[in-house]
């Protein structure tokens, strides 16, 4: 399976978004991960649709949004109809996580569900013949720059043996060391942000990542 990588906008300045973002897609990455924070699931707030819409006038790429928020289904129609193709929600956030993956899939997006470091993967296994993507949490939401917390990848190999062919994704402490573990692990999405951030080229970097995951 070739690994996708899907940068993480959270750690860039968000005036540079309208170069940076073209410039991660023209070096191949395959998704934009918008993450969401409600300043009630996790501590920080970053930003809403808006920033997706705009950004979706400087490239075609596909958009995924994280929902960092409690109520997630309350921000599904104003993501999708912004420009995202796929919508995870956490699975901490809500106890109905199988109605609100329908409604995810009724508004015509692909659907995925993340798991926090300290939720275990029978939280998933009813839900993971309905699901899109699993994003496993590789560090505690709120914050970019993050230590990958290595137990984590435990659970992308137990989700990887009940689910040999789902989209598996990693977000939280992903960089050019740590990449390799988690795709040995079973991962075939990579979230990447700090790292593309702190970058000096950012186009070598994304496909110095883009490499390594082939
Ligand atoms: C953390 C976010 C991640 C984060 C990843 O709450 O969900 O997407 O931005 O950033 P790095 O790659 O810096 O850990
Ligand atoms: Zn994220």
């Amino acid at each position: 399976m070739n690994g996708e990588l899907a940068p993480s906008i959270l750690s860039f300045p968000l005036i540079e978004l309208g170069q940076a973002v073209p410039v991660m897609v023209e070096n191949g990455a395959d998704w934009i991960h918008f993450d969401v924070m409600d300043g009630q699931f996790v501590p920080p707030i970053t930003f809403g649709d808006q920033l997706v819409r705009d950004l979706r006038r400087v490239t075609q790429a596909k958009f995924e949004v994280h929902l960092m928020t409690l109520t997630p289904e309350r921000q599904f129609d104003a993501f999708i109809s912004a420009g995202c193709h796929r919508v995870i929600f956490h699975a901490e956030a809500t106890v109905h996580a199988h109605r609100l993956i329908q409604q995810i899939k009724e508004a015509g997006a692909e659907a995925g569900v993340a798991i926090n470091p300290a939720t275990p993967v029978a939280v998933l296994e009813p839900i993971l013949a309905d699901i899109d993507l699993a994003l496993v949490m590789t560090v505690n939401p709120g914050w970019g720059g993050q230590k990958l917390i290595a137990s984590t990848l435990d659970k992308v190999r137990q989700i990887r043996a009940l689910r040999p062919e789902m989209s598996i994704e990693v977000d939280g402490g992903i960089d050019a060391f740590t990449v390799a573990a988690a795709k040995e692990a079973g991962a075939n999405v990579f979230v990447v942000g700090s790292h593309l951030a702190k970058a000096d080229d950012l186009g070598s970097a994304v496909r110095n990542i883009k490499d390594l995951l082939a």
